[in-house]
Order: C-alpha cells, then structure tokens, then sequence
C-alpha cells in the first residue's frame, strides 16, 4: 500500500459518551471497545478515568477486554489524574496518557486564571510524569483552534522536549475553517523543533459542521491522526465521525492516504453506538444515515437502476449498508415502480406497468411513502384485471 497511514482514534467512548442522557456502563463500554477493535481503529480512548470510579473501572475493563489496540485515558495536567490513568491502563496491550491543557487566551485566562508561562511549566511537567508510567504519551493543546500559532508552536515544541509521542491540537469549540485549521497544522509543521519525531493528531468538534472538512485539512497538511467518533456523536454538536473521514480518505484517494478501518463494518458499528447510547443516527446522515442510499425522485431512481454509479460515489455493500434502497413516493417514476413490483414477485408488461403507476400516483399522492403493502395491493388489482386471476 503507497502513501501515508493515518491513524483512526477513536473517541466515541470519552468525548462520544459526553452526549447527555447517552452514558455508557462498563459492559456497554466493552462490547463497543470489541466491535471498535474488530472496525480495525487504532486508538480506543475508553475513558477519564479520575472522572468517576465507574469510568476508571470501564477503562481497565476495556483495556482487558481488546487484543491489539491501543488503549487511551484522558486527563488533565493535574499529577493524581495521571497516576490514576496509568493505574487504568496497567492491563491494556499498549496503553497512551492523553493528558493536556487549555492554551488559548480563554483557556489561560478565563477559565485556569493563570499565565502563557504557568501553561507551558503545567504541561511539561505533566508529559514528564506520564512518561514515568506509560511510553505512550499524547498531549492535547485545549481550544487550539483559538491558540494563536506562536504560542502554540511554542507549547508544542517544549512539550516534545518532554516526552510527547503524539500532539493533538483540538479545535474544541469547532471554530477554525477548513483552511485557518490546515494552514496552523502547516505552521506547527514548519516551526516546531523535532516535529518529525511525534504524531500530529486532529481532533475536531462540529460547531460549524465542519469536523470532517477540518479534519482532513489537517492531514492533508501534516497531522497523521485523526480523532473521531461513531455517528459524529460528542459534545454539543459533536466530534469529526469516523466513517465520514475515513470513506473521504478511501474515496477520494485523498494524497494516497490510507487507513486500516475494515469498511463494511461501519453500518453496523454504527447501529449498535446508536441502540447503546440512545441517540438516533438523523436519516440523512453521511455514510450510516438510513437514506444514505435511498432514492426517492423518478429521475435519480431510473439513473441508478441504469448504473449505480450515476447518483452514488459510494457502494452501500462497501459500507456494509446492504444494496440501494428505492422509496416510492408521489415523485417516484415507472422504472423504480417496475423494479420493487418485481422484488415482491409481480413481473408487469407494459400496459400491466403504465396502468399499476397510474393507481400509484392516485395512491402515493394521499401518502409520503407507498410501503410495500400497499404496493403488493396495487400489484394484485392489476394483475387480477389484466389476467383473470
Ligand atoms: O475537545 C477537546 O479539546 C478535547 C480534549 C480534552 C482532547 O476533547
Ligand atoms: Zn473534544
């Protein structure tokens, strides 16, 4: 395989569980952590362990539970949530620290009520720790998005001086555009000392719906991992979703990049975050929504009846979304009428057709969708007219 891996994080168990009312109990965590390992991700990051002694018990248990993966908990820069994490991983197969701090003027001013120079001693001296306990350690520069890019450069640099393996510059407030965010991946790119030694990571939030298109300005501009969630769940209005960035990687054969994400489990992957968590995947939903691949207008339908490929860039088989769904609605025309007649056994000809689409659109135009109850109805009256059964 040509050209660079990124690396898929995955966060639905951290930042995804953030979700009100989408709490996750420590079997929940584990079943999905399998199923996240079995989708082929690289990083589960299972928990904040210090957070609730539910939380550091789903960590370990996760961390038991996987087989190859690395397994990650969060903290702050703060010594007893590091001791507490490394005491969490202690059963994982690889176990990471993710621990960090706020960096942007909001961060360091509003909310820790401190100084640039207080920020840079705090993160150090929290990279140090954890690499006494874990040799896998990420550093995340909080709302980096709202950093400005000296400073930021500068945190970045002391705290690979200090141990970092991985360096994750979230836009935690889901601010930057898709260029403001590639171009300060760029700027770390070109400023930071030893850069080329550590991983950069994305981590991006949805304000603006634009998670994925950040995300992958990010790698287009240096980062090699992408931290993500299934479904796009997460704080507010979410993180980066992982089938999202991971099918514009494939798709797109975006700069060659690849992943080792096994696609056809994405749909459902998808449907067992959405039944544990409690949170509906919205219809249109890219890649795992239920009309990703659903046609509804005459025209589209007759277009991908010919070829698949003239209203579809993805395979639904890829996605594991099974085939092409053609809805019957008031806009639907002969060709998809034709076609699910014949999927529940009504081979019509010609006068058979024209005449079924008729009562059709009679009926459709009383209802959003005609099911296939309906449809089996409309079948039967015209076959019991045209052919006396
Ligand atoms: O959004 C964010 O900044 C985070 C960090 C804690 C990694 O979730
Ligand atoms: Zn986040």
């Amino acid at each position: 395989m040509s050209g660079d891996k990124i690396y898929i994080f995955d966060t639905t168990l951290r930042d995804g569980e953030q979700v009100p009312g989408s709490k996750l109990n420590t079997r929940q965590k584990m079943e999905i952590a399998v199923a996240l390992e079995d989708l082929g991700v690289d990083v589960i990051e299972a928990g904040f362990p210090v957070s609730s002694p539910g939380d550091f018990e789903a960590v370990m248990e996760v961390s038991k539970a996987v087989k190859n993966t690395t397994v990650c908990g969060l903290t702050r820069a703060v010594e007893n949530d590091i001791e507490v994490a490394g005491r969490a991983l202690k059963y994982a197969p690889v176990g990471r620290i993710h621990t960090g701090i706020g960096t942007s003027p909001q961060h360091i001013y509003n909310k820790l009520k401190t100084t640039p120079e207080e920020i840079i001693r705090r993160g150090t001296a929290a990279v140090k720790l954890a690499r006494n306990l874990v040799s896998d350690v990420e550093f995340y520069c909080e709302d980096a998005g709202r950093t400005d890019n000296e400073f930021l450069a500068k945190v970045v640099q002391e705290v690979i001086k200090s141990g970092a393996t991985v360096v994750n510059i979230p836009d935690t407030t889901g601010y930057c555009l898709p260029e403001e965010y590639g171009e300060k991946i760029k700027y770390l790119m070109n400023n930071v000392d030893g850069i080329e030694n550590v991983t950069i990571s994305t981590h991006c939030h949805n304000d603006l719906g634009l998670a994925t298109a950040n995300s992958l300005a990010g790698i287009q501009n240096g980062a090699r991992q992408i931290e993500c969630t299934i479904n796009g769940i997460g704080e507010r209005a979410g993180n980066t979703a992982l089938e999202e960035v991971v099918m514009a990687i494939k798709q797109q054969n975006l700069l060659d990049f690849h992943t080792s994400i096994n696609s056809v489990m994405l749909n459902p992957i998808s449907q067992l975050v959405s039944e544990r968590m409690n949170m509906v995947v919205q219809p249109n939903k890219a890649i795992v929504g239920a009309n990703a691949f659903a046609h509804s207008s005459g025209i589209h339908q007759d277009g991908v009846l010919k070829n698949r490929e003239t209203y579809e860039i993805i395979d639904p088989a890829s996605v594991g979304a099974g085939e092409s769904a053609f809805i019957l609605t008031a806009r639907s025309g002969r060709a998809a009428l034709n076609y699910r007649a014949k999927k529940i056994g009504f081979d019509l000809d010609l006068d058979e057709l024209n005449n079924a689409y008729h009562i059709f659109l009679e009926v459709a135009d009383t209802m959003k969708e005609v099911n296939g109850e309906e449809l089996e109805k409309i079948c039967t009256s015209i076959y019991k007219k045209a052919r006396a059964i």
